[in-house]
């Protein structure tokens, strides 16, 4: 009998290469960096309805940075001539950083127009604003990719995870997204649990819960205290993938050196001033990359102690009708009968699930 999908995320092994591979580190030459990149994160707006205690800028509620940080919302206008410069690269966009996305007075005008630009749309909430009216707003605009954040089994734990003790509302937003959705194919609807101490024991019962029921579960490990506390980072460091394939920007067009810079602490420029490519390219992004070219991460001090470099290399097994990819950090649990939705553009920096699924039939 085959063990539990979810034993098969006992400890991590060296996992195969992926498609696009790591950079390696060999000399101290600059390693290519793409015209555009190819991943951006458009922070619509800085506020949540939630304060998530895990969550790295809401979840200190008393945190002084938070003061001048909340209230801001991305105008329409800012994000089109970022999107007007971006579109020739079409890059996977992804509508939020720490906040929660829904909460963008204009979140339909912002979607609408990446959509027009023939963009990639995927996102994370935390399903509390999906009524009826946007699940049939996202079904229509075919939007790509919405997972809703779960994180719990019971409403206990998802008190001590979220905050709040309604596991119901955010049951009933995964149903109305699948309901309106119905047989067509976007978008493709997923559920995560970020794991840490208080709800790692229900990580078995979430999958098997919600495996049935979805596209496909997302299971990540907690940054917390400026590391992710699941994983161990095998190998040897190399530069950070993010840094030539993600670009963070705020709601005021400045732009985080990664995600896990919450409140914009490593400025890499604006580009509602200076246009992405003068970003991507400019002198603080690039001084950044040599830093990582040369192995002297521990000049920057958030990237010292992080450990996501080594989580960009992913395994893919295909057991019990799902494919299961694995990096250090994530775990996605993919219906294979529900993989068509899963395309090519919302691969991002991993590569088509199609091989292991062609390898998993020539086996079987
Ligand atoms: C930051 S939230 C933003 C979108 C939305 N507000 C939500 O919660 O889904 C995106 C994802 O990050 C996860 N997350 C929050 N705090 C985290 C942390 N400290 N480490 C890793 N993931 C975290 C959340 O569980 C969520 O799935
Ligand atoms: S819902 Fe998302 S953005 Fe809001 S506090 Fe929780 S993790 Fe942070
Ligand atoms: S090492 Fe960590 S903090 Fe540094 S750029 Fe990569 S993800 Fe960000």
């Amino acid at each position: 009998m085959n063990p539990p999908i979810t034993e098969l995320e006992a400890p991590i092994a060296p996992v195969a290469p992926a498609s696009t591979p790591a950079p390696a580190r060999t000399a101290a030459a600059p390693l290519p960096v793409p015209e555009l990149p190819p991943r951006v994160l458009l922070d619509l707006v800085t506020d949540c309805n939630l304060k998530c205690p895990m969550c790295i800028v809401h979840g200190g509620t008393d945190d002084p940075r938070l003061k001048d940080f909340l209230k801001k919302s991305m105008t329409v206008e800012n994000a089109r001539q970022v999107l007007d410069e971006l579109v020739a690269a079409k890059p996977l966009m992804m509508p939020g950083m720490w906040s929660e996305p829904l909460m963008n007075p204009n979140f339909k005008e912002h979607i609408t127009q990446m959509k027009q630009r023939g963009l990639t749309v995927a996102m994370n909430t935390n399903g509390l604003k999906i009524n009826e009216d946007m699940a049939k707003f996202l079904v229509d605009i075919k939007f790509d990719s919405v997972f809703v954040s779960v994180d719990a089994t019971t409403s206990e734990t998802l008190l001590k995870v979220r905050g709040i003790k309604r596991l119901d509302l955010l049951h009933q937003a995964v149903a109305r997204l699948m309901t309106a959705r119905g047989d067509r194919p976007h978008p493709r609807i997923g559920v995560s649990m970020t794991l840490q101490a208080v709800n790692r024991h229900e990580r078995d019962a979430f999958v098997e819960f919600w495996t049935p029921r979805v596209d496909a579960v997302r299971i990540g490990e907690i940054y917390e205290a400026g590391h992710f506390s699941g994983f161990v980072a095998a190998g040897e460091r190399v530069p950070c993938p993010s840094l030539y394939s993600t670009l963070a920007v705020n709601t005021n067009g400045n732009v985080s050196l990664c995600c896990l810079d919450g409140f914009n602490e490593y400025n890499m420029g604006n580009v509602f001033k200076d246009g992405v490519k003068g970003v991507w390219h400019g002198p603080k992004f690039t001084s950044m990359r040599r830093l990582h070219e040369r192995g002297q991460w521990d000049k920057i001090p958030i990237c010292k102690t992080c450990d996501r470099w080594s989580s960009y290399q992913y395994e893919d097994l295909v057991r019990d009708g799902l494919l299961v990819r694995r990096t250090a950090e994530y775990t996605y649990y993919n219906r294979i009968d529900r993989l068509q939705n899963w395309h090519k553009e919302l691969h991002g920096t991993h590569g088509d699930p199609a091989v292991k699924l062609k390898e998993s039939a020539v086996v079987s």
